[in-house]
């Protein structure tokens, strides 16, 4: 065993030291950890102030974390390792639906809410009707699935658990019925800015990246025996479709928020302002 460690041998020395451990697949990531580390420091030639300043930046990432700020992920969702992550765990055949990033506004606990409930907290904005089925990628309607949604108000692009002192809001779970059927009703959500306020936000500016994501509704639907998928319905027309600031679109999850001149609604009752209306089906895969 050398000692005398080089430029050359070091990467292999430190993958070395590792041979005693016990866990494989802790074995097989470190090492293409190490080698692709090493590689990149070699490729770019790091000199010590960037080294330091990545020092620096990883501990103010660090530091900027609490119970409510996850600045890790957020690191990882701009620089797409969030949604690479996510496309090689969720390969799902076609008709399925398409996932993408969970994101950190999702709090548990929000209520159950009948069909056609409404799921706004009485926030400002355009009525927003959402309905649709949940399948199995055959075409199977599939009852008693579950239906978290979250989204932001209609006017700030804000999640509640952002605004301080503030009840829930935009918040819901819905049942499909024994047809496989959902409904329910909020307020049609607006784009906004990821938490920019920290050191990601300020990497981003160096790079010269905004850091917008087109408006959307967050999803996360589970039946039993079915792969449960978590997602958006997107915005269809929204400015910021093409350059989401953590990758998140995908075509098949763009949707029309089509709208309405005030009066009859889907769920039954009237709308005396204009409103718009959302179709969208669900495909899980069997387990
Ligand atoms: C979100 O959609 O809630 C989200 C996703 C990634 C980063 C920030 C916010
Ligand atoms: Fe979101």
């Amino acid at each position: 065993m050398t000692k005398n460690f080089t430029e050359e041998n070091l990467t292999e020395a430190v993958i070395e030291r590792m041979a005693d451990c016990p866990n494989e697949r802790l074995r097989t990531v470190m090492e293409s950890l190490i080698r692709h580390v090493h590689a990149f420091v070699r490729e770019v030639e790091l000199t010590e102030e960037e080294w330091f300043e990545g020092i620096r930046f990883l501990t103010a990432t660090g530091q900027k974390c609490d119970d409510v700020r996850q600045e890790f992920i957020l690191l990882s969702d701009v620089l797409g390792v969030s949604m690479l992550v996510d496309a090689v765990n969720h390969r799902f055949p076609a008709g399925a639906t398409e996932t993408t990033v969970f994101g950190p506004f999702f709090r548990e606990g929000a209520p159950e809410t009948p069909m056609w409930g409404d799921i706004s907290g009485g926030q400002p904005g355009t009525p927003c009707y959402v309905s649709g089925t949940v399948s199995d990628t055959a075409g199977k309607p599939l009852a008693n699935a579950l239906i978290d949604v979250w989204h932001s108000d209609g006017k700030e692009g804000l999640y509640d658990v952002q605004v301080e002192g503030q009840p829930w809001y935009g918040r819901g779970r819905v049942r499909t019925d024994e047809n496989g059927r959902y409904a329910f009703r909020t307020i049609q959500p607006v784009y906004y800015s990821i938490p920019a306020d920290g050191p990601v936000g300020a990497m981003l500016g160096a790079l010269r990246r905004h850091t917008w994501r087109p408006a959307h509704i967050h999803t996360m639907v589970q039946c039993e025996g079915h792969h449960p998928v978590t997602t958006h319905l997107f915005v269809n027309g929204d400015q910021y479709l093409e350059g989401d600031a953590v990758f998140g679109v995908k075509e098949s999850l763009i949707v029309d928020f089509v709208p309405h001149e005030p009066g009859p609604a889907p769920d039954g009752g009237t709308s005396d302002v204009p409103f718009v209306t959302v179709n969208y089906d669900f495909a899980l895969t069997p387990a």
